[in-house]
């Protein structure tokens, strides 16, 4: 399975760009800082989904956590679209990273996460791990941890309306590259797809590099594959313009 991991900084606001319901979770934000995160996150989303398909692709939010619209995780709208691709958004410091999954019809969950070491305290040991785990004893090797729980929990789609500690992730490496494999760990009906389909957890830290952790998890498929993209401010700009509705 082919997942493309695209990294930006944070761009200026564009909400000429957004749709209707980012429009309105942009304008509810105060900090300029806040607004020009979620305006990034939505454009690199609908430039690399146009990219893929060659036309604008609908998307809508909904967290499967709680079956909320005004937050949770954003997918193609259109049922042909969903069969096709899966994206998963995370924000940190001043980058914005998009996974995307071509899924090919199969049924595949993303999910990515990116933290800054540096807000990590040990003492949250206790909220990450779940039984038979042992504690981490660096910030670095909890962060890591706690990207890949979070992936995971990204990729089913609840995020953390499930705690943590209901997931066991396990040292794994494969195509050259460090990770997990994740396991269900508590009873929670939500971590199903953790039961009956695998879960590779890829580690992303020499993608964000220094002092950040990043993770992508992928519930549904024995390999993935993990293509990483930065984009250049001249392909952003371009992007922009062809997003513009015509004068
Ligand atoms: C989703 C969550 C894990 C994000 O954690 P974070 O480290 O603060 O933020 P990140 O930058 O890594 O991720 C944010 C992105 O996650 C995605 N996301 C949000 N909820 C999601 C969910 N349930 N499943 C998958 N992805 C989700 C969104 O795309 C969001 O970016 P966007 O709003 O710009 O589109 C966390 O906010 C969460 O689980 N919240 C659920 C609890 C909650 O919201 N409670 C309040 C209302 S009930």
């Amino acid at each position: 399975m082919r997942v493309e991991i695209v990294t930006t900084a944070v761009q200026p606001s564009r909400p000429e760009l957004l749709g209707p319901a980012d429009l309105a979770r942009w304008r509810r934000l105060r900090r300029e800082a806040d607004r020009d995160r979620l305006s990034t996150g939505a454009v690199l989303r609908q430039a690399v989904l146009r990219e893929r398909a060659g036309r604008a692709v609908p998307v809508v939010r909904r967290c499967r956590g709680c079956g909320s619209t005004d937050h949770g995780e954003v997918q193609p709208a259109a049922p042909e679209d969903l069969a096709r691709w899966r994206t998963s958004t995370s924000h940190a410091g001043g980058t914005v990273a998009l996974a995307v999954v071509d899924c090919e019809g199969a049924d595949v969950g993303v999910g990515l996460d990116v933290e800054a070491v540096s807000r990590t305290d040990l003492c949250i040991a206790p909220l990450v791990l779940c039984d038979g785990e042992q504690p981490p004893t660096s910030r670095w090797d909890l962060c890591g941890l706690w990207t890949a729980k979070e992936a995971v929990l990204k990729a089913l789609g609840c995020g953390l309306h499930v705690a943590m500690t209901e997931v066991e992730v396990r040292p794994h490496a494969a195509d050259g590259k460090p990770g997990w494999t994740a396991h269900a760990a508590g009873e929670d009906s939500r971590l199903q797809p953790l039961r009956e389909q695998p879960c590779r957890v890829v580690d992303l830290t020499y993608v964000v590099g220094g002092s950040q952790r990043s993770a992508v998890a992928v519930t549904g498929a024995d390999h993935t594959h993990v293509e990483h993209r930065q984009v250049a401010s001249g392909r952003w700009l371009s992007w922009v313009e062809s997003m513009l509705p015509d004068e």
